[in-house]
């Protein structure tokens, strides 16, 4: 129907702008607007094009699946963002999968050599997410441990299994009727999406996600190809490079190759389980209360915020900006410093700082921010680690070593808010406790900061 088409192309076209304004933070929010505008277009134009008798089932589908959704999306709290983007993939992904097995039952025994091997390939990308996609949401949920199931050869049985698939796929290109190839196809997606998940470690999850994410939606795509909807090829093309995309920014970030996250088993390794490794002699902190901060904050000219994933544990956003408000009605200059990978996903603190109306200017990205840190008079990591790490610099054998960090340590102090001498998300001690600059605060975020801004107000 030709409105369905200028529909769709419109739908098209929004989706593209989506992801160009999600790219800046000052537009981001027309760039969702813009995706669910496009969306909300594309379920129209669908509707438009399919005869009216099945207009009612269409609708049904929509209203169970929006009183599911909706509930969910909104009370997913913000830390539990990275599993529930997981557990929708899942969904995405097998409802693909699921159409094209039906697509093939409809077609067989015709089906052409091109669109059996479409079909064929999208089905195991498909399936393989859906399996993958509930562990990542396993893990992440904590269902099930995050630590990477690792045996020796465990990569050459993940990728035989997936051999195997893909050869059973190339028999039944060849072979669109021997029906019964697609039962073991399926079933063998599903094992090799466990098997790859499975072997990948909790911390890795987010990048894995965005991997999932860019197959579902090669795999939507291949769909539309079938189907010839062209709707569907543009947003599953879109969705799968822009997943492969953050896919690669984000491993870029944390100084791992993409094969490094997929099939390295980062995490299996560990010191002692708290992080500290236990060849080095036990070292000690130095503990100071809010108080202590608050008195050395009496004149400080500039002060870095550098938030982590602590800061979302706790919540802490409106208490820090409650103190960098007080902070800068006294004269002093306060600035955050983004690490591209601090918290669990991407644009998380930038998300948070948001929330609370910090301007975007006085957020630095780590070229803008680390040399201001040897002019800053105080430092304030507000539960971040793994990013402010200095032996990402010099220990070759850290998980750290090489990712870009930023440089608080050069800082003339610096005040380290976590709740115990936990490691962070790579699992290893960090340098920066045990300088001489550096003063602990142990507590939980929030508390820490609001005790730190009532000491100010007292000063
Ligand atoms: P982490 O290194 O994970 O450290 C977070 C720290 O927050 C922990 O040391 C923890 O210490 C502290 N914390 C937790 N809850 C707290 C609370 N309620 N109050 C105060 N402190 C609390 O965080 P980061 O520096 O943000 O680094 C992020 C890590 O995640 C990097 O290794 C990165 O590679 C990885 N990663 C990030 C992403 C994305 S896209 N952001 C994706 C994959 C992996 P205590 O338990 O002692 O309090």
């Amino acid at each position: 129907m030709l409105s369905a088409s200028y529909l769709h192309i419109f739908s098209a076209a929004l989706f593209i702008l989506s992801l160009k304004w999600m790219g800046e933070v000052k537009t981001s929010r027309y760039g969702n607007w813009s995706a669910i505008l496009g969306m909300i277009t594309a379920i129209v134009a669908t509707y438009l094009a399919f005869p009216f008798d099945h207009v009612p089932l269409m609708f049904a589908a929509a209203i169970i699946g929006s009183l599911i959704g909706i509930p969910i999306a909104m009370n997913v709290p913000m830390t539990a963002v990275p599993q529930q983007t997981a557990i929708s993939h899942a969904f995405g992904s097998l409802s693909v999968a699921l159409l094209g097995v039906a697509e093939y039952y409809q077609r067989v025994p015709h089906v052409d050599p091109f669109t059996m091997a479409v079909l064929s390939s999208e089905i195991i990308l498909g399936f393989l997410t859906f399996m993958g996609s509930c562990i990542a949401f396993a893990k992440l949920q904590e269902l099930i441990p995050g630590r990477p199931f690792v045996y020796k050869g465990s990569n050459v049985v993940s990728l035989s299994v997936l051999g195997v698939a893909a050869a059973l796929a190339a028999d039944l290109v060849l072979h669109p009727e021997r029906q019964i190839l697609i039962f073991a196809i399926i079933a063998l997606a599903l094992v090799f999406g466990f098997l790859l998940v499975m072997s990948i470690g909790g911390a890795d999850m987010p990048t894995v996600i965005a991997i999932l994410n860019s197959f579902a939606g090669i795999s939507g795509a291949g769909l539309g190809f079938v189907l010839n909807s062209k709707i569907l090829v543009v947003a599953g093309t879109l969705d799968g490079a822009s997943g492969l995309i953050l896919a690669i920014i984000m491993s870029k970030a944390m100084n791992r190759s993409f094969v490094n996250v997929l099939f390295g088993g980062f995490g299996a390794v560990s010191s002692n389980g708290n992080g500290v490794n236990s060849n080095r002699p036990q070292r000690t902190v130095k503990s100071y209360l809010p108080e202590d901060v608050a008195s050395l904050l009496d004149g400080a000219r500039l002060v870095v915020v550098v938030p982590g994933y602590g800061m979302a544990v706790a919540q802490a956003q409106h208490a820090v900006k409650e103190l960098s408000a007080i902070l800068e009605s006294r004269g002093c200059k306060v600035r955050y410093a983004i690490h591209p990978v601090a918290g669990r996903m991407p644009g998380h603190m930038n998300v948070l700082l948001a929330e609370v109306q910090i301007p975007y200017s006085s957020l630095l990205e780590m070229d803008e921010v680390n040399p201001l840190f040897p002019e800053a008079d105080m430092t304030i990591v507000v539960g971040a680690n793994d990013v402010v790490n200095p032996a990402a610099r010099t220990q070759t054998d850290s998980p750290l070593y090489g990712m870009p960090i930023l440089d608080a340590d050069k800082s003339r102090s610096v005040v380290f808010i976590k709740r115990s001498m936990n490691p962070g998300f790579a699992g290893v001690d960090n340098e920066l406790f045990y300088l001489p600059q550096t003063m602990m605060v142990f507590g939980d975020a929030k508390k820490v900061i609001t005790d730190i801004t009532s000491a100010v107000k007292k000063n």
